[in-house]
């Protein structure tokens, strides 16, 4: 894979694939992590004399320009973060992208507007991406793919435009890999891991490979709740996947055979309903038994001693990756499971990795310093993807 060093981008137009989806509440960026982490790419590039056009996608529009999710915010923060002016198109490849560009001093910076107003950008359909690519190709001489969360989508700016332009890794992408590689080539152990989320369906692929690396694995999130049905345990209103129940059934005995501990919690915090993020307002939580869920309630976080039990856990690791968070964070009542991880991995003598999307937003919202971890990844299912051994599009389009 070739690096920014090996491209001539003095008075080019480079097109950087930056992955700038950041969160928004009303318009209101949330947690700038994201760009934050583009910045040292497109800086670099500007400050050796590049005309840096950069591009991302933002949430998940119907493929045709939707306000909510225009990347308009995101460039008023980049310029914050850069010191300087970013020239925002109110198109793609339109009328006003095409102007943009072509008024980029060398050392100049344009953001592109959110890349799945077009539908070219996703679709399934080569020739329509190919398409699509072919008009972004047209706005630049050369390609740099730094969007990591994105690597793992066939897109048109991720995987068609690459083969359109001489490209090249940038800074952001060499760093996940690096630490991804330390994670499936040459981790140190014992290697613990922690998984939350939602979903259990989103995190069996992974689970299946972790069985055969890791040392222990704790879990914690929605997803919990359907490991305590697993084990026999009644789980009251929470989050259920029923259809699940016999894969985890699965990899609770797989994990006995091959050694691997499964620690899953002992309490949780609980309520009647889900609690309102929006006015934040008390939830009234209880604390009780994670084996004694009763109907009417619902597990929102782990419990006070299941954060002290993770944190033990945690302690002797001398790897630890933790992907998704361990109860509704984002309400002041059920953030208290997270806090105690995030925690246990701050305090923590291990090479401590937090694997994007929701955990990564976590830390930074709960105002844990990114220093006091090894690596907060900006790839969520672009991490967990890359564990599985997959192939990510968005890496195979980069290399020579
Ligand atoms: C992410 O948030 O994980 C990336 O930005 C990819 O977004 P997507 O899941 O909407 O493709």
């Amino acid at each position: 894979m070739k690096t920014i060093d090996d491209l001539q981008v003095a008075g080019r137009r480079v097109f950087v694939r930056s992955d700038l989806n950041v969160p928004l509440a009303e318009g209101t960026i949330t947690d700038d992590g994201r760009i934050r982490a583009a910045v040292p790419t497109i800086r670099r590039l500007a400050d050796a004399g590049a005309r840096v056009v950069v591009a991302s996608h933002l949430g998940r529009p119907k493929n045709a320009p939707e306000p909510a999710f225009s990347l308009a915010p995101v460039a008023r923060r980049l310029g914050e973060l850069l010191g300087s002016d970013v020239a925002f198109a109110a198109d793609t490849v339109g009328d006003s992208a095409r102007s943009t560009v072509a008024g980029l001093a060398d050392g100049g910076v344009a953001l592109l507007e959110n890349l799945r107003f077009n539908a070219g950008e996703t679709s399934k359909d080569d020739a329509e991406r190919g398409a699509f690519a072919d008009e972004l190709a047209s706005l630049a001489d050369l390609y740099v793919g730094d969007g990591f969360g994105a690597v793992h989508r066939k897109h048109a700016s991720v995987y068609d435009l690459p083969a359109r332009l001489p490209h090249a890794a940038g800074g952001l992408i060499a760093t996940e890999v690096g630490v991804l590689e330390q994670l499936t080539e040459s981790v140190r152990r014992p290697y613990a891991v922690v998984l939350g989320g939602a979903k259990v369906s989103d995190k069996l692929a992974v689970i299946e490979h972790l069985l055969s690396r890791a040392d222990r694995i704790l879990v914690g999130g929605g997803m919990v709740y359907t490991f305590l049905k697993a084990q026999g345990h009644e789980v009251g209103d929470s989050l259920l996947q029923e259809d699940q129940v016999p894969a985890v059934q699965g990899y609770l005995a797989k994990a006995a055979e091959l050694g691997v501990e499964f620690v899953l919690p002992v309490d949780v915090r609980a309520a009647k309903d889900f609690p309102d993020l929006r006015t934040k307002a008390p939830a009234e939580p209880v604390v009780l038994a994670a084996d004694a869920i009763p109907a009417g309630l619902k597990g929102l976080d782990i419990g006070p001693e299941t954060g002290r039990l993770y944190a033990d856990k945690l302690a002797d690791a001398a790897t630890v990756f933790w992907n998704g968070p361990m109860g509704v964070f984002e309400h002041p009542d059920f953030a208290e499971g997270t806090r105690d991880v995030a925690q246990a991995l701050a305090d923590s003598s291990a090479f401590t990795v937090v694997g994007g999307g929701d955990s990564a937003a976590a830390v930074r919202i709960l105002g844990f310093e990114e220093s006091a971890f090894g690596h907060i990844s900006t790839g969520g299912g672009a991490s967990l993807e890359y564990l599985e051994g997959k192939a990510l599009p968005g890496l195979a389009a980069l290399e020579d």
